[in-house]
């Protein structure tokens, strides 16, 4: 039983622990017994020109208006890149390694506070001012981080997008911030292809430009990545590297406020449009420096890799913000898990001897298929700490990563968060809490987890329910950009008083927490968070789609996969031949590929109940087969509809 197995701390490894099960007590303690003075010396950590005399205030009742450090002043990017100069400018802060093999660059925390100085004197000279949206859509390349780091100086906001995300995607997310200016790239790489990135972004302008009501943004930097010749219109398009070297390479930082936004994020949610969610300068940056800290056991010098992509929350605090606040040497990838062969991570770390490594389960299961054969030639012996984000571990993976990988050597940190939650929340600190394959074990200190069963009532000890959050904490988001009523409804309405996680969770005996999955309509690919209401929004848009219902099933790699339920306005199921190939295309070019389904079934009605509500529950055990596990459909307007889709999946 994978409850049953434990792996303990090795005392070696806590002896020299950043925190080991004492401290940890001391911590969880202090946090809980006096939580502001426990939080203000947390702030030491950070530089500030102001430092704070208030930690805390406000609670997750009424209007939902937290705030932390609201008195003290300081600039993110000072945190990362000026702190360090005086004794360690030399020391490397970024790894970049690109597809190609032979293209890397090592950048030093002076370098990259020069070229970051210098992007944001280029963004003020283009009238981008404190509070300015500036909107990102790159691959993963140097420039990414400058940007982030640029507007942060200058305090700007930025949105970073995915690079996966189709014209549309873009066009609505640039439209809902206001972004003023856009950094976009001539194509990306990705596994030997090119993207087309700035061609995307020529279209997601147009589909902008035809909104009502315009846009703001006036401004494209273009950074030339593959040396493509692209489209640049004059006025609105330049050169990002003629622009950057033609800058003066000192920039005073702006004094922001802690309360300051620092950077808007969408992320997708049970209903609606991907939602942006915000985060402040303040306690956004203490959560991700300290937890990048203690949870990963982090020495100023190591080499850090996570492998998420700059467009997600993961790749935020913990290719950025935690490790470069740490004094960390972040390591950045242009490519793929397994091109052009299986092994090149494993080689990769080897090749910049990597100290940590933080990936997704679904990367992990993907490699494990080709171990052993992957993993030789690799010793891998740099690795002191492995991580894991983004959907549950299941324990075979789990211990294949811990014991193929890792060598058996490395604790594994299996850690439970979400975008709005800022930086990690579950997990075990590896100096001092026992790891068992599946949990993501403890809270950190200072942070409530409450399990709610059906009513609404907190249950204690071992139990299950959904996962919420009590007492506010530095990291959290503080609203939906434009749409504070939405924040309060989406988190704090299900269960006054608590933050609500959309996630389900177990207790065990020893107040372990196991992560059991989303309990709403969000469903995890491959650790990417997809809302079924925009799956089936982009089917919408096809003009033979009547409707349509999407819903997650199990899948041995990504985690989950998406199936969808059509309806055809022609009503029919015999459709043209293809025609659900390309109806998955159709919702891969609306949202990105990422989101397209990995299974269209036409059906000619979909089961709802008589007040016209889907019945998800029942479509995913018509998509897995499990035809005899229905359960009640009496509550169906027309229970037929069920039998007839049995039929159509077993045809
Ligand atoms: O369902 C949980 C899952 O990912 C969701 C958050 O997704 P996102 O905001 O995109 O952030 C991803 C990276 C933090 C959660 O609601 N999730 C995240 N980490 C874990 C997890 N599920 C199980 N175990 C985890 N360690």
């Amino acid at each position: 039983m994978a409850d049953e197995m434990i792996f303990h701390v090795k005392p070696s490894f806590a002896a020299s622990a950043r925190v080991n099960a004492s401290r940890f007590g001391v911590m969880t303690n202090h946090a809980m017994q006096n939580p502001d003075p426990y939080w203000l010396e947390q702030a030491r950590r950070l530089d500030w020109f102001r430092f704070p005399e208030l930690a805390g205030n406000g609670s997750f009742d009424g209007d939902v208006r937290t705030s932390w450090f609201s008195d003290g002043t300081l600039n993110a990017s000072v945190n990362c890149l000026d702190r360090h100069l005086a004794e360690n400018g030399g020391r490397t802060a970024l790894i970049w390694q690109g597809e190609v093999e032979d293209a890397v660059r090592h950048v030093t925390f002076r370098a990259l506070h020069e070229e970051v100085c210098r992007l944001a004197n280029v963004l003020k000279g283009l009238g981008v001012e404190r509070g300015d949206r500036v909107a990102t859509y790159l691959p993963m390349v140097v420039e990414g981080v400058v940007a982030m780091l640029a507007c942060a100086r200058i305090g700007a906001v930025h949105v970073v997008m995915f690079a996966g995300f189709s014209a549309s995607g873009v066009a609505g997310r640039l439209r809902d911030c206001g972004a003023k200016l856009l950094i976009t790239a001539d194509e990306g790489r990705r596994g030997g292809k090119r993207i087309p990135l700035k061609t995307i972004t020529d279209q997601a302008l147009l589909e902008l430009d035809g909104a009502s009501g315009g846009s703001p943004l006036h401004t494209v930097l273009v950074v030339s990545v593959t040396g493509a010749d692209v489209p640049m219109q004059a006025g609105r398009d330049h050169d990002y590297a003629a622009l950057v070297a033609a800058a003066n390479p000192n920039c005073e930082p702006e004094i922001m406020q802690a309360e300051d936004p620092l950077m808007i994020l969408y992320t997708s949610g049970s209903t609606g449009a991907p939602k942006g969610v915000l985060h402040t300068t303040g306690g956004y940056l203490l959560w991700a420096s300290l937890t990048q800290e203690i949870v990963f056991d982090h020495r100023a010098g190591d080499v850090f890799w996570c492998t998420a992509d700059l467009g997600w929350v993961t790749g935020h605090s913990y290719v950025v913000y935690g490790p470069l606040t740490n004094g960390g040497t972040t390591f950045l990838f242009e490519g793929t898990p397994s091109w052009p062969e299986p092994g090149r991570w494993w080689r990769l770390i080897d090749k910049h001897q990597v100290n940590c490594f933080y990936t997704a389960p679904t990367a992990i299961r993907a490699l494990m298929r080709e171990a052993p054969a992957s993993l030789s030639d690799t010793s891998r012996a740099s690795l002191r700490v492995l991580g894991s984000v983004g959907e549950p571990i299941n324990a075979e993976a789990w211990l294949w990563y811990s014991q193929a990988v890792g060598g058996g050597r490395c604790p594994v940190v299996d850690t439970w968060w979400q975008t709005e939650t800022g930086g990690i929340m579950i997990a075990p600190l590896p100096g001092a809490v026992a790891q068992k394959p599946g949990s993501a074990t403890l809270p950190l200190p200072g942070i409530c987890p409450v399990l709610v069963n059906d009513k609404g009532i907190p249950q204690h000890g071992e139990s299950e329910g959904h996962l919420c959050i009590d007492r506010p904490w530095p990291g959290q988001a503080r609203t939906i950009w434009g749409d504070h009523a939405r924040f309060v409804q989406t988190y704090f309405s299900t269960y006054p008083g608590l933050y609500f996680s959309g996630d389900g969770a177990r207790r065990d005996a020893d107040g372990y927490y196991w992560i059991t999955g989303r309990v709403d309509d969000v469903i995890n690919v491959s650790g990417h968070r997809i809302g079924s209401a925009e799956v089936e929004a982009a089917f919408g848009t096809h003009d033979k789609v009547a409707e349509s219902a999407v819903v997650g099933i199990p899948h041995d790699v990504k985690g989950q996969a998406l199936a969808a339920f059509v309806v055809l306005k022609t009503g029919g199921e015999d459709a043209d031949a293809g025609l659900e190939a390309e109806l998955a295309r159709h919702v891969g070019q609306e949202l990105g590929r990422y989101a397209a389904p990995d299974l269209v079934i036409l059906a000619s009605e979909l089961p709802k109940t008589r007040s016209g509500k889907i019945m998800r529950r029942i479509l995913r055990k018509i998509a897995t087969g499990e035809h005899d596990q229905l359960g009640d459909v009496s509550t169906l307007a027309d229970p037929s509809v069920v039998q007839a889709l049995v039929e159509r999946m077993k045809r």
